[in-house]
């Protein structure tokens, strides 16, 4: 080896120490179990769904006549998909589609619904095939509770009002009639109603002070009706807009039982980058977009605990993930972009975030569901493909409703655009007598050997899974469907009380610990 060759060497190995701030192998996490005693809702695993490109119509809903097979319209595919994901919660229908939304057009016989042309998603023609009645009925279907997103921007008070009895009266009140010459003789179960969707942009381009007072106009006539209690919910702020939540706590309160917040891992709204066509660089800036949630977060909270100490109102991240440019040749309006396992690093981390904030955080929202931004699903025709993100929601489905347990982590990390990214993210939680633990290691090159301190419990049986890839830029298409999978995780062993994981690199764990 000549001279400069090694000392070139010893000089990028000094470099990389530096950089990590730490030597490789030595990342412990302990679990303190006795500090936590939050539920993380399984509404954090919430889903939104819109009138967007092929969310709903060739994603989900097909019609009766379709030879692609379905059940009463919805894809067979599909269908067994999201049953399986255990999806708490489902949010329909948008979005900015919601403020343009008049939902008298999508009842009724098919045949006679009015047609009109989506605005904001491509311009094309919505005709009102999927309505209330298909929507409600999927959300039976798939076992998960609706969330209703009601049109303040260019809807009435009247108009949302006559929804909710629609939707939830018992009695003989001529909207439940309504309802019942449509075919559906017993109310829905319907909690969650948005009063308004982005009120500050698509939804009607408003000022806090005025949507506030709005927000108050609108959810007096929401009535709660023969035993349906909503749950309402104000249109909240688009990231790191922390005056929009400091004037609807002051002037809402708790007139609202939840206060959204939009935030998308986006580079640059005008140059959003590819979905699959990305170096290193670019995989660690959208991790570290995607971490500063935590940040925001913090702010958001920070302010809604000044006004409600107690935690009353909930806020509800009802938008996030990645917003990446169309895939080539796709509508612009569509929103359609594919999935790769940088995707499945948003999901997991930005989840680990969650649900540390949980004692706040009630509720999140994927967008988007499928076909659109960071979906579960991608369908062409008749096929069909799960994306890394998908496997992410179902190895994360364990926290569900389960106690949350604090982690205490010290994990290297990296200089990035004069921003700390930590390599390694965690979170625990607790449910009939197992523990499970998300692990993710972002580091593209190096694996980690993390000592895991279960503080005294005893493990009788580890058991995990792990998603990764040969590359970070792998993705699942329709003719190669199983790229980015799931796989069973043995590189643990539990002594003397700590679970030693050899994590690789780029990779996402669970582990179940009974
Ligand atoms: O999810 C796509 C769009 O993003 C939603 O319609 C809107 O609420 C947000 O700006």
């Amino acid at each position: 080896m000549s001279k400069r060759f090694f000392y070139a060497t010893l000089a990028f190995l000094f470099l990389n120490i530096a950089v990590s701030g730490q030597n490789f192998g030595d990342i412990t996490i302990k679990i303190l179990p006795d500090q936590g005693n939050q539920v993380i809702s399984k509404n954090i695993y919430g889903q939104f769904s819109e009138h967007l490109g092929s969310c709903i119509y060739g994603g989900i809903w097909v019609g009766e006549n379709s030879p692609i097979p379905n059940t009463n319209g919805y894809r067979n595919d599909v269908l067994n998909a999201l049953k399986n994901l255990k999806i708490p919660v489902l949010r329909w229908p948008g979005g900015c589609f919601a403020d343009e939304y008049h939902w008298t057009d999508g009842i009724g016989p098919r045949e006679k619904r009015p047609k009109m042309v989506n605005n904001n998603w491509g311009g094309v023609v919505e005709d009102n095939s999927f309505g209330t009645h298909e929507f409600l009925n999927l959300c039976e279907m798939i076992g998960c509770e609706p969330y209703i997103s009601g049109n303040v921007g260019s809807g009435s008070v009247e108009e949302m009002a006559k929804w909710v009895e629609y939707m939830t009266s018992d009695g003989d009140s001529p909207m439940a009639n309504l309802r019942r010459a449509n075919g559906r003789n017993k109310p829905w179960n319907v909690k969650y109603l948005g009063v308004g969707n982005e009120s500050w942009g698509c939804g009607g381009n408003m000022r806090p002070e005025y949507y506030a007072d709005l927000y108050r106009r609108y959810s007096t006539y929401c009535r709660n009706f023969d035993g349906n209690n909503l749950y309402k919910i104000a249109s909240g702020a688009s990231d790191y807009d922390y005056n929009w939540t400091d004037v609807l706590m002051k002037q809402v309160g708790d007139r609202m039982n939840g206060l959204s917040l939009h935030y998308y891992t986006i580079r640059d709204w005008n140059d959003k980058g590819s979905a699959t066509q990305f170096n290193g660089e670019d995989y660690y800036k959208t991790l570290v977009k995607c971490s500063e949630i935590e940040d925001v977060l913090i702010k958001h909270i920070g302010t809604m605990d000044k006004y409600d100490p107690k935690k009353k109102i909930g806020l509800l991240v009802d938008e996030w993930g990645t917003w990446f440019d169309v895939e080539p040749g796709t509508n612009p309006g569509f929103l359609f972009q594919q999935n790769t396992l940088r995707d499945a690093f948003v999901a997991a981390i930005s989840l680990n975030i969650f649900n540390k904030y949980s004692d706040r955080v009630r509720m999140a929202n994927i967008a988007q569901i499928v076909n659109v931004l960071q979906s579960m699903i991608l369908t062409k025709d008749d096929k069909m493909v799960l994306t890394p993100t998908y496997y992410i929601f179902d190895m994360y489905k364990v926290h569900q409703d389960a106690t949350y347990m604090p982690v205490k982590i010290n994990s290297d990390t990296k200089t990035v655009n004069n921003k700390e990214l930590k390599m390694v993210t965690a979170s625990a939680s607790q449910k009939d007598g197992l523990i499970h633990i998300t692990l993710t290691n972002a580091d593209l090159d190096n694996a980690k050997k993390v000592k895991i301190d279960l503080a005294g419990k005893k493990a009788v049986k580890v058991t995990g899974k792990i998603l990764t890839s040969k590359n970070v830029q792998d993705h699942n298409t329709f003719e190669n469907p199983d790229k980015v999978k799931p796989e069973t995780f043995t590189k643990f062993k539990f002594t003397d009380g700590v679970l030693n994981v050899n994590l690789p690199e780029k990779s996402i764990v669970v582990l179940e610990i009974k």
